[in-house]
C-alpha cells in the first residue's frame, strides 16, 4: 500500500498506509487526523479538505478542475501548492507523498 505522512497544523507529522483507489482525503480522515473537517464528504464544495502538497509531487497530481480552482479562491491559507484533498486520488503513484493540513479558515 502507498505511504503518505501528513503533517497536521501543530507540526506533528505521521506517516500512514492508504489504499489505492481512495481520495487523499478519505486516506487522511480515515487515518484519524480529525482537524480535516471534509464537511462536505469529498463533493468539493466546502474547501475543508485543504492540504499543502509537496511541490516534487505537483506533476503527478490530476489537474485542478475549475471548481476546486475557485473553491480554494475563498481559502485564506492557500499558496501554489493548495489543493483540495477529496479532488485528490490515492494512487500508487503517489507513494512517499507529504502533506501538510492546511489553516483553518
Ligand atoms: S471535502 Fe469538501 S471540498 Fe473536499
Amino acid at each position: 500500500m502507498p505511504q503518505l505522512t501528513v503533517v497536521t497544523r501543530n507540526g506533528t507529522e505521521r506517516t500512514v498506509t492508504g489504499d489505492a483507489g481512495l481520495s487523499l482525503m478519505e486516506v487522511i480522515r480515515d487515518n484519524g487526523f480529525d482537524e480535516l473537517l471534509a464537511l462536505c464528504g469529498g463533493c468539493c464544495s466546502c474547501a475543508t479538505c485543504h492540504v499543502h502538497v509537496d511541490p516534487e509531487f505537483a506533476d503527478k497530481l490530476p489537474k485542478m478542475s475549475m471548481d476546486e480552482d475557485d473553491l480554494l479562491d475563498s481559502a485564506g491559507d492557500r499558496d501554489a501548492t493548495s489543493r483540495l484533498s477529496c479532488q485528490i486520488p490515492f494512487t500508487d503513484a503517489l507513494d512517499g507523498l507529504r502533506v501538510r493540513i492546511a489553516a483553518e479558515d
